[in-house]
């Protein structure tokens, strides 16, 4: 097998126009548990996400979208392939990337600001920095009046909100976001899709979001990945037609459901091949 060389990080962030997040040929197998739990869980994805695109990942459970975002953000090492976050590997462009997990786990004897500045606490931040970090994010979610509380005075959404929060205290340009919204009410869910595209416009973020809902995945995306199981490979990309800025009403709209019609029909293809032993095939 021919070896490749492989660019040293400094000479490939210096090059312009290099994707925001590059993933080539990853496959991933873990090595613990059974013959069973030892397939690929990921095979051969390939995907290259621009900077300010908000690319989600939809696909039935088990085909690998939270170890693929784990892998992204460098908490995972993939058994096969390279992937490149601004160029470089991801364990080095941690600085530049949030993960916003499912729960939003805040620390139930913190208060709201606390919660939000504990990755600054961590990295020793001074404190009059801190607390103007603290104080724009919390404006940022529009939770400016919430810092003294406590999360158990929170309801779900502001919970989450928080964490968006303390996730982007630190400035990120790329979020990675693992079903964030999936244990909220359709109403607060639709309102944060709406947050996430304002500070998406007003940050220029790259996102990386996953979901299981097709609705989601239209209205927040550029692009929707549409994965397949055993292993988690992508079976369809597909381009949302729909104009930007997205507005609340646009979910009302033909268009807006042909999309979700289309990409439902997607979904449900790959999930059609997605054989939990193994005998998937595309096609
Ligand atoms: N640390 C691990 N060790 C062994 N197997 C793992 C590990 N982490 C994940 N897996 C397996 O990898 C597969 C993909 O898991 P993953 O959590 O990435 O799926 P997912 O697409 O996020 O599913 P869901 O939609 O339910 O969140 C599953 O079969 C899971 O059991
Ligand atoms: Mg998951």
């Amino acid at each position: 097998m021919v070896r490749k060389v492989v660019e040293s990080d400094s000479a490939r962030s210096q090059r312009s126009a290099i994707p925001e997040i590059e993933l080539k040929g990853i496959s991933k197998q873990f090595d613990s548990g059974n013959a069973n739990t030892r397939r690929p869980v990921l095979q051969d994805i390939s995907l290259a996400v621009e900077r300010g695109e908000i690319v989600t990942l939809l696909g039935p459970s088990g085909c690998g979208k939270s170890t693929l975002l784990r892998i992204v953000a460098g908490l995972l090492a993939p058994s096969a392939g390279e992937v490149f976050v601004n160029g470089i590997l991801p364990v080095n462009a941690r600085q530049m990337m949030s993960f916003i997990f499912q729960d939003a786990t805040l620390l139930p004897w913190r208060t709201v600001a606390q919660n939000v500045g504990l990755g600054l606490e961590l990295e020793h931040a001074a404190r009059p920095l801190r607390a103007e970090r603290i104080a724009a994010m919390l404006r940022l979610v529009g939770l400016e009046d919430a810092g003294k509380s406590y999360p158990r005075q929170l309801s779900g959404g502001m919970k989450m909100r928080v964490s968006i929060a303390r996730a982007l205290v630190h400035r990120p340009r790329i979020l990675l976001m693992d079903e964030p919204f999936a244990a909220l009410d359709e109403i607060n869910r639709d309102r944060l899709n709406e947050e996430v595209l304002r500070l998406h416009r007003e940050q220029n973020w790259t996102v990386l979001f996953v979901t299981h809902s097709v609705a989601e995945a239209v209205f927040l995306s550029t692009r929707v990945v549409v994965l397949a199981a055993h292993p988690g490979r992508i079976a369809h990309i597909h381009e949302v037609n729909l104009p930007w800025p997205r507005e609340s009403a646009m979910r009302l709209s033909p268009a807006f459901d042909a999309e979700a019609a289309r990409v439902s029909h997607l979904l449900r293809e790959a999930t059609a091949i997605s054989r939990p032993d193994g005998e998937g095939a595309l096609g």
